[in-house]
């Protein structure tokens, strides 16, 4: 490493879907005379990685051909390479109202209207399908499944122009573009920036695998996912807080920049690893960390089913490095976190972690120890679980 410049944006240029404010008010009075679609958290989520140009080189909500391709061959129809359809999903009912409409005006959850969707394509899907390519399963009980059969197989695609944003998004501060992240890193003088995805409060197995990764890295870009998870998951404020500390207590200052992620989980595993590192790349990293089961949920994928996905791509079309993780835990006899690439000992020597052992240690009122969590992190943790 380290002869690496920062990415280009995935499909060659940032395209962000925002209209500049000048044309916003135009915009906002054509949207005017438009049929209103309400979109939901997890839509918003979407319109705001369009606008920002986080999902380059979309400029908008997919259209059959696109859908097909991704399905199929994880490319869009031009070939570049895309895992996760980026739709929209309407009601039954609207959707036969929008026959014959070139437009629509997408409203948030609060009513107010935020893009304009210039309508190319309206197409029905088949969700069997589409759960069993995407999330290599159909069970509804699979949150990524659950959510796609409620947004349901009507859909409509086409470009996206966003007018504005809600200015009050929690994490505004921290809340940073591509294009805001990219100059992070060129003041910083960051010439290799990896990438670390989580929607999980911080654990020492994270810490572990940053910290290597920074070893050969200039830079860290922590990037939680702060769209809608599944319900047990620790709430995004909270991680924040935990990451706060985090970044405070165990990192050298001009090393990290902690962003957070507009996105949803999916809970997709392989495909939405390599989604992961494409919109990482777009913020501008050069790396990305995949680590064990990432994306995963319950035991739909195999431990390393994210990592070998990649190498169904040819070297160089993704425009990110993927930098790969053994199963890390703390080892009694080493006193550290290591993996079975680094460590000699027996199993009985060593405790696993995850987040959702950490998670399950608080529901039990049991404190995560020193080698599990950080002092601090577990501190915040503590608070969250007892006020509940
Ligand atoms: S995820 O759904 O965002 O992947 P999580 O926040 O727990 O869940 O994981 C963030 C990243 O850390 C992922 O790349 C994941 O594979 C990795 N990771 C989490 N726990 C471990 C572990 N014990 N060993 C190795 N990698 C891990």
């Amino acid at each position: 490493m380290g002869t690496e410049h920062l990415s280009v944006p995935h499909g060659g240029v940032l395209r962000e879907c925002g209209v500049p404010p000048e044309g916003a008010g135009s915009l906002r009075d054509q949207a005017d005379s438009l049929p209103r679609l309400n979109l939901n958290a997890r839509q918003m989520s979407d319109v705001e990685l369009l606008a920002v140009g986080a999902v380059s080189p979309l400029t908008g909500f997919m259209g059959r051909d696109d859908y097909e391709t991704v399905l199929r061959e994880m490319r869009l129809k031009d070939g570049t390479v895309w895992t996760l359809p980026v739709v929209l999903g309407v009601g039954e009912e609207r959707y036969r109202s929008l026959q014959g409409r070139t437009a629509v005006a997408l409203c948030g959850p609060d009513g107010i209207v935020r893009a304009v969707l210039r309508i190319t394509d309206r197409f029905s899907v088949d969700l069997e399908r589409e759960a069993l390519s995407v999330y290599r399963t159909k069970e509804q009980k699979h949150p990524g499944v659950a959510a796609m059969i409620e947004r349901g197989p009507f859909l409509v695609g086409g470009e996206v122009q966003v007018i504005d944003l809600p200015s009050d998004r929690p994490f505004s501060d921290r809340r940073l573009t591509p294009r805001q992240t990219r100059a992070h890193f060129e003041r910083e003088g960051w010439k290799t920036v990896v990438g670390f995805q989580t929607r999980n409060p911080v654990h020492r197995a994270h810490e572990y695998i940053q910290k290597c990764a920074l070893e050969t890295c200039d830079g860290l870009l922590l990037h939680p996912i702060v769209g809608e998870t599944k319900s047990d998951d620790v709430p995004a404020t909270v991680r924040m807080e935990c990451y706060e500390a985090l970044l405070k207590n165990c990192f050298p200052p001009h090393r990290v920049l902690l962003s957070v992620n507009p996105s949803a989980m999916h809970y997709a595993g392989p495909r939405e690893a390599v989604h992961h590192a494409i919109v990482r790349k777009n913020y501008g990293c050069t790396h990305f960390i995949v680590g064990r089961d990432h994306a995963g949920v319950g035991s739909y994928y195999g431990p390393y089913d994210a990592q070998k996905i990649f190498s169904d791509f040819q070297s160089g079309e993704l425009g990110i490095t993927p930098v790969f993780f053994d199963s890390t835990f703390w080892c009694s006899e080493c006193k550290q976190v290591v993996s079975s690439k680094t460590c000699p000992h027996p199993a009985s020597d060593h405790r696993v972690f995850s987040g959702s052992a950490v998670r399950e240690m608080l529901l039990r009122g049991e404190i995560p120890p020193p080698e599990f969590t950080h002092p601090k992190i577990a501190e915040i943790l503590i608070k969250h679980y007892k006020s509940k």
